[in-house]
């Protein structure tokens, strides 16, 4: 059996990097993440065993006067990530470098008298984390009513970014809407390119494949989504968690088979899949 497994397949590099911060920490008294670290049971699950805890909001930190604090790749607004360090934790920032650039941004347009579009969704943990960051007043915009509903007085000088995991051609619409209305606009593109690469890598080999497996956690959104473009093209497309889930007699008389994982999914569960079908 020939396979193919994705070069884009698992941990992005902000993800990657985040959980190696975490486990370089590891061996350091009370090591908590603010939030889990990524969005994978087994992971996190490895992680506590080793004594990593998770903290869910600023009322966990009540009670906590020493530790560290691992920030993960999404960010936190400034307001959280000053009261952590107000506590006397210590703080290992593992935002991603991309998400930390868009802080960056905001604050330095929000200095320079613009107000803020966050192309984005305003739950999603990262806008909630830039927004946080914005020094001038910003809105967030997600869809193509929001954009035709926006406005705000003329003489107002604009600055957009986008969420790092948004569709482009859905920013290049709503940044068109928002463009006719004759505002004086900076528009900055920051959308980061690992999920439209891990997307368009599945596509193509469920589309050269006669099965494709694709691995990730059942919660994760991007696995579903990955799921979903692999099933279009290769109607023999399994979801698993881990090797335990993958019945491999179903791939017994097949020829080809592709594999690709979440954005969540670590490495080690990868392999292991990858080499039990080369079996
Ligand atoms: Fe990952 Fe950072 Fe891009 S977390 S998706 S590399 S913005």
């Amino acid at each position: 059996m020939k396979v193919r497994l994705a070069k884009t397949a698992g941990f992005c590099f902000g993800v990657k990097r985040a959980v190696n911060m975490v486990h370089e920490a590891i061996g350091e008294a009370d090591i908590y993440t603010y939030g889990p670290i990524i969005h994978n049971e087994q992971v996190v699950t490895e992680l506590e065993k080793k004594g990593v805890k998770v903290l869910y909001s600023l009322e966990d930190l009540d009670g906590l006067s020493e530790g560290t604090v691992v920030i993960r790749s999404h960010g936190i607004p400034k307001s959280e990530y000053d009261a952590i360090l107000a506590k006397g934790l210590k703080v290992i920032d593992a935002t991603c470098p991309f998400v930390k650039k868009i802080h960056e941004i905001v604050v330095e347009q929000g200095e320079a008298g613009r107000d803020i579009v966050i192309i984005g969704n305003k739950y999603h943990p990262e806008v909630k984390a830039t927004s946080g960051w914005c020094v001038s007043p910003f809105k967030v915009i997600e869809n193509v009513d929001e954009a035709y509903n926006f406005s705000t007085s003329k003489d107002k000088k604009l600055c957009i970014v986008s969420q790092t995991t948004f569709n482009y051609n859905k920013f290049e619409e709503l940044v068109e809407i928002i463009s006719k209305k004759g505002y004086d606009i900076n528009c900055l593109n920051t959308i980061c390119n690992a999920t439209e690469e891990r997307q368009a890598e599945a596509r193509i080999i469920a589309a050269q494949s006669d099965a494709m497996i694709v691995i990730g956690d059942k919660h994760s959104s991007n696995t579903q989504k990955l799921y979903g473009i692999s099933k279009k093209q290769c109607k023999d497309t399994y979801y698993i968690q881990t090797l335990v889930d993958l019945d491999l007699s179903k791939l017994g008389s097949i020829n080809n088979v592709g594999i690709t994982a979440g954005a969540s999914t670590p490495n080690k569960i990868i392999e292991e899949v990858h080499k039990a079908c080369q079996k």
